[in-house]
């Protein structure tokens, strides 16, 4: 009999981060997923229909002392997969002109700072030939970026994904493979009505990009149609 494998998602309420985890449930992982509060918790619903294979944990992805936190409670899981998901953004029209430094302290700390330090804390977690994965955004790409808008959330994950590049050279040794990913413009609340795909669409190309590059290590920035994203 082979053993589940086990995914802690870090921010699973709604939006892209309940697709994945409903969709490793389907592909018969068990799923260990974060939430901040349990109040219209959706996520609470699928884990009672889920014969416990979906664990849920607190964390506001902010605070370093939940984190390790955290940590200690899962420090006698081994995991095969973490995904670092939780973010925020302001929408296209956010300008960084016309930000407070509150805010723009606010998107960075959240987008980029926090999910390092979830990375940075629960990475040990998985096993060597596990990855470790966090949603980026072709916004996060420099190359890309022709056209402006979203311009702080830019910036926050191209900081992120400058930073998991360091992260990688830090642990180039470590048998784990890392990777951002783009999800491709998505209807959620952050992505909007007007977005191009929908979660169905996006979540299960996301989890084929993972699988196909499961066991690799080093770090690789790739789409949900498992297309490389330039820097
Ligand atoms: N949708 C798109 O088109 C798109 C495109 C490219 C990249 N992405 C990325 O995909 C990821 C998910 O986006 P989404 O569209 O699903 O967004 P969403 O619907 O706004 O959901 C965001 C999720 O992150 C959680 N979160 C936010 N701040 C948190 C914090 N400080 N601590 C813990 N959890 C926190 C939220 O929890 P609460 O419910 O508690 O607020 C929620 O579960 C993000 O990284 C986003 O940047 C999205």
């Amino acid at each position: 009999m082979t053993v589940p494998s086990t995914v802690l998602i870090i921010g699973a309420t709604r939006g892209l981060g309940l697709a994945l985890a409903r969709e490793w449930l389907q592909r018969g992982w068990n799923v260990i997923a974060t939430v901040r509060s349990s109040r219209q918790c959706e996520l609470c619903e699928t884990a009672e229909k889920s014969a416990g294979r979906l664990a849920i944990e607190h964390l506001e992805m902010t605070d370093a002392a939940a984190i390790a936190a955290l940590k200690q409670r899962l420090s006698r899981v081994e995991l095969d997969l973490l995904f670092v998901n939780a973010a925020i953004a302001n929408g296209p029209g956010d300008r960084v002109d016309r930000m407070s430094t509150e805010e723009f302290t606010r998107i960075m700390v959240t987008n980029a700072l926090s999910p390092m330090r979830a990375v940075e804390a629960l990475g040990p977690l998985v096993r060597r030939g596990g990855t470790i994965a966090v949603m980026s955004s072709s916004l996060g790409s420099v190359a890309l970026n022709e056209t402006g808008g979203w311009e702080v959330y830019r910036a926050s994950k191209a900081a992120l994904n400058t930073l998991m590049r360091s992260y990688a050279a830090r642990h180039a040794e470590d048998g784990r493979g890392l990777a951002l990913v783009d999800p491709g413009w998505v209807r959620t609340d952050m992505g909007g009505s007007d977005a191009t795909l929908g979660v169905e669409e996006s979540i299960p190309g996301v989890v084929d990009a993972l699988a196909a590059r499961h066991g690799q290590p080093g770090l690789r920035y790739f789409n949900y149609k498992s297309e490389t994203v330039p820097w």
